[in-house]
């Protein structure tokens, strides 16, 4: 998970939920399954004049995918670098002291959750930013007890 200082537009940023939405699972005893605890948005790119337009076939390659593995969130593209293949169906694992990694479902190539590299050839993943952040009612009304907060992403500049 990255998380960015950096001032930008504000429609850049998109809401995913709050963070109590999502379950970490990296307590999933079935293997660390994505599919099972992660929440997909299709946020097109706006200079894209097809996507723009609401072109219905440009889905995978406009998803982020977002969960939560051993406290920390992660927001990645679903689209696997390899050959488009949905994220989301494979499976997050440790990589040494505090790294982790997910495993694509379909060839089985592996992605470093922190760097985006991938373990073959030049393909890497791109990481999204996140922010997480207090909900509008928690700025105006104090709500005892509530510290859930907000979780939003925007898309890496470079894709
Ligand atoms: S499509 Fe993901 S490893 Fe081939």
């Amino acid at each position: 998970m990255e998380i960015s200082k950096e001032q930008n537009k504000p429609e850049d940023w998109h809401l995913v939920g709050p963070v109590s939405a999502f379950r970490d699972i990296g307590q999933d005893e079935k293997g660390c399954r994505v599919l099972s605890g992660c929440k997909t948005l299709s946020i097109p790119k706006t200079d894209d004049p097809e996507k723009s337009r609401g072109n219905r076939f440009s889905d995978l390659s406009d998803q982020v995918l977002v969960f939560k593995y051993k406290g920390f969130l992660h927001a990645i593209d679903n689209q696997c670098p390899h050959s488009a293949f949905p994220l989301k169906q494979g499976n997050v694992f440790d990589i040494e002291d505090l790294g982790a990694g997910i495993r694509c479902f379909r060839h089985g190539w592996r992605f470093d959750l922190f760097t985006g590299k991938g373990d073959r050839g030049s393909h890497k993943l791109s990481l999204w930013d996140i922010e997480l952040r207090d909900p509008p009612s928690l700025e105006t009304d104090e709500i005892p007890g509530s510290t859930d907060k907000e979780v939003w992403v925007r898309r890496p500049p470079q894709t």
